[in-house]
């Protein structure tokens, strides 16, 4: 009898006994988790990813995307910036031009997507014409969100910018703000992008912006950035308005230095009088 109560007593203790404590049970170990990315990677990694169509991208003379002859005065251009820009300690880059149509938004594309190929640095385009966006037709997207919502903290930037490749990220917009003046001065503008570049840690940031004389836009928005290049257009831009747009901009940010856009080799020296 006692026997039997002892053989009782064991086999309930067995059975309260935890699993994987013993008593032939299987004990299941968790597989090792991979560590996924963490810090800026899972970050940019966390940024929806782009789909670009070869033929939107020719369509708009964005030509960046692989090295060919056709990107080298590109890489050229995005190598030398890159270099002016490192040794001054510089992150951010204006693109402007004297008057419209004089090729921002097609030098802004090219040099983001040029910058995309430089592994290891990470690239940000920021579509700040705001009267007038077109970055989301060029790379042909529709943003769900637009810069504005950003930059006045009802969505966060990384629900609304997307990336191309691992390292370029661009936030753009397909609506056009009711006061851009107001969105470009706003110190909320500034503390907005200093959080991004805190939390993303871009290499370059790049804006295209307005021209200079047609608005007060570019002018309201340089205070943020450490330097601009200034598009002229052969046969478009006249001296005059180049040199008027470079003085103007030299009062707020460093000029680094002027493209001269769809210059023909062997064309009239007359082309940018
Ligand atoms: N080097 C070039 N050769 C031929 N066409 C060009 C060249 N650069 C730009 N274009 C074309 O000129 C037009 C204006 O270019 P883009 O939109 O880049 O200029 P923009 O200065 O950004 O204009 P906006 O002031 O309207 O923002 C576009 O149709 C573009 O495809
Ligand atoms: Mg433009």
């Amino acid at each position: 009898m006692e026997k039997l109560q002892a053989a009782l007593a064991k086999a309930r203790s067995d059975r309260s006994a935890p699993r994987g404590a013993g008593g032939g049970l299987k004990v299941r170990v968790p597989r090792p988790v991979r560590p996924g990315p963490t810090g800026q990677d899972a970050l940019w990694q966390g940024l929806p990813a782009m789909r670009l169509s070869d033929r939107a991208l020719a369509k708009h003379r964005i030509v960046t995307r692989e090295a060919s002859d056709d990107s080298t005065p590109f890489d050229i251009m995005r190598t030398k910036i890159l270099l002016q820009m490192q040794q001054n300690g510089w992150s951010r880059l204006a693109v402007t031009s004297p008057m419209p149509q004089s090729g921002k938004t097609t030098t802004a594309c090219n040099l983001a997507l040029g910058l995309g190929r430089q592994n290891g640095l990470r690239a940000m385009l920021f579509d700040f014409d705001l009267n007038d966006p077109s970055v989301h037709a060029f790379f042909e997207q529709t943003p769900d969100h637009t810069i504005g919502e950003v930059l006045s903290q009802d969505v966060d930037f990384a629900d609304q910018a997307l990336r191309i490749g691992d390292n370029v990220a661009v936030s753009m917009s397909n609506r056009v703000e009711d006061d851009p003046t107001r969105i470009l001065l706003s110190e909320k503008t500034e503390d907005v992008l200093d959080s991004i570049q805190d939390r993303y840690k871009p290499d370059i940031m790049i804006f295209d912006l307005p021209s200079v004389l047609v608005g007060d836009n570019t002018r309201a928005f340089l205070k943020n950035v450490d330097c601009a290049l200034i598009i002229a257009r052969a046969n478009t831009t006249r001296y005059a308005q180049f040199d008027t747009c470079e003085r103007e901009i030299a009062e707020h940010t460093n000029v680094l230095g002027v493209v001269l856009n769809a210059f023909r080799h062997g064309a009239a020296q007359n082309d940018f009088e």
